[in-house]
C-alpha cells in the first residue's frame, strides 16, 4: 500500500471510521450498476474497503442484486496488496431472481439490458457486473434457510432482512460470526419505513452492537460488534407481534432516533407507526402520523407510502391485481 493510503488508513480507523467524510471520490464504474444504494452509501462501501477494512475476516453481502453494493467492496479488495495473501473473501448472497417491483429500480436507458421478467434469473447480469474483480464467492442461495460455516466475519452488509423471519434467520447465521471488536454490520434498511424489526432487535441487541456510521442521505447505519455474540444470544430470540409491549415499541424507537441523523427521523417514526398498525392498534399507529411529523414531514415520499400502507391494509383490495400492485418493497 502506498504511504499516503497507509496513513489514511491509519487515521481512519483511529478515528473510528469516518471515511465518507474524507470526499474520496467513487469510481464511475460503480456509478454506472443499477441498484437500490445512493451513491454516499456506494462511497462508503469503497472507503470501508479502502482505508478500513484488516482482513482478518470475511465480507459478507446479503441481498447483492446487481452488484451494487459488492463491486466498490470487491474493486477495492483487489486493490490492497497487503491483504493478497490471506484467505478473505467477499460471499455474496441473492436469490437472483426477479420481482416485478425490481421493474421500478431500472431508472435509465442505459439500463434496459438489466430488464427480466418475474422468476427469471439475473444472476448473469450479477456476473457480468463483477466480471475481472476477484475473490467474490456468489452464493445463490434462500437466506431464510442458508448455513454459514465459513468463519470469521468482518463486515456484513445487511440488504435482505425483508420480513421478521428472514431476518431471525439471518441474525441466528450470521451475526454470531461477527468479529468482536473490529467487526462491522450495515443495517440498510435502517432508515427505512417498512422494517420495523430491525429496530427492535438492534435494539435488543445493544449491548453488543454500538453506532459506528450513519452514512448520509440514506438507509445505511453502521453498527460496531463491541464484543462478539454469543450464538445462544440470537439463537433464543423471537419476533412476536403480540408479545412485544408498548414500552419495548418506544424504547426501542427512540434508542434508534439517536443514533440516526434528525432530518430523517420521520421515516423511522413510520415504521414505528407500522408497528403499531399490524399490531392492530391503529389509534397508536395514527397519532404517530398525527403527532410526531411535522405536515413538512408528512409530504416525504417514504411517509406516505407508510400511509397508503396502512390504509390498504385497512382496506385490502378485492381483486389480485391491484393486491399485487400494492404490495410495496422495502427498498
Ligand atoms: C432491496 S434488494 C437489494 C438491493 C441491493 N443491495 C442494491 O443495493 O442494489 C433485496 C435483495 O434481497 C434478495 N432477497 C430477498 N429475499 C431473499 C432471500 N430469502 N434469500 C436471498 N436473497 C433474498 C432479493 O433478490 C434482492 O436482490
Amino acid at each position: 500500500m502506498k504511504f499516503r493510503n497507509r496513513l489514511v488508513y491509519y487515521l481512519a480507523s483511529k478515528m473510528g471510521l469516518h471515511v465518507s467524510f474524507m470526499r474520496v471520490p467513487l469510481s464511475e464504474r460503480t456509478k454506472r450498476i443499477p441498484g437500490m444504494l445512493t451513491y454516499e452509501e456506494r462511497r462508503f462501501l469503497q472507503n470501508y474497503c479502502r482505508y478500513v477494512y484488516s482482513g482478518t475476516g470475511h465480507i459478507v453481502d446479503l441481498g447483492c442484486w446487481m452488484g451494487s453494493s459488492t463491486l466498490p467492496l470487491a474493486i477495492e479488495r483487489s486493490r490492497r496488496p497487503d491483504l493478497i495473501v490471506n484467505q478473505q473473501r467477499i460471499f455474496a448472497y441473492d436469490l437472483f431472481r426477479w420481482e416485478k417491483w425490481m421493474d421500478a429500480c431500472i431508472t435509465n436507458v442505459s439500463q434496459a439490458k438489466y430488464h427480466y421478467s418475474p422468476g427469471e434469473s439475473f444472476r448473469s447480469a450479477f456476473e457480468g457486473n463483477i466480471k475481472d474483480v476477484d475473490n467474490v464467492v456468489i452464493r445463490e442461495q434462500d437466506l431464510a434457510t442458508a448455513q454459514w460455516r465459513d468463519g470469521d466475519i468482518e463486515f456484513l452488509f445487511v440488504d435482505a432482512m425483508k420480513t421478521p423471519q428472514l431476518a431471525l434467520a439471518i441474525q441466528k447465521q450470521f451475526f454470531p460470526m461477527i468479529l468482536g471488536g473490529k467487526g462491522v454490520v450495515v443495517h440498510q434498511d435502517f432508515v427505512h419505513y417498512y422494517t420495523y424489526w430491525i429496530h427492535i432487535l438492534t435494539y435488543r441487541l445493544r449491548d453488543f452492537l454500538i453506532l459506528l456510521y450513519d452514512v448520509k442521505d440514506s438507509a445505511s447505519t453502521a453498527f460496531r460488534c463491541r464484543k462478539r455474540i454469543p450464538p445462544d444470544v440470537v439463537q433464543k430470540e423471537t419476533f412476536e407481534l403480540e408479545s412485544i409491549c408498548e414500552d419495548e415499541v418506544e424504547e426501542a424507537f427512540s434508542y434508534s432516533l439517536h443514533l440516526i441523523n434528525s432530518s430523517l427521523s420521520h421515516r423511522v417514526l413510520s415504521a414505528k407507526a407500522l408497528l403499531y398498525f399490524d399490531q392492530g392498534r391503529i389509534e397508536k399507529a395514527e397519532s404517530v402520523f398525527r403527532e410526531e411529523m411535522s405536515a413538512e414531514e408528512k409530504k416525504d415520499g417514504e411517509v406516505m407510502a407508510a400511509m397508503s400502507l396502512v390504509a390498504t391494509r385497512r382496506n385490502p383490495p378485492t381483486n389480485v391485481e391491484s393486491a399485487l400492485s400494492d404490495n410495496i418493497p422495502p427498498g
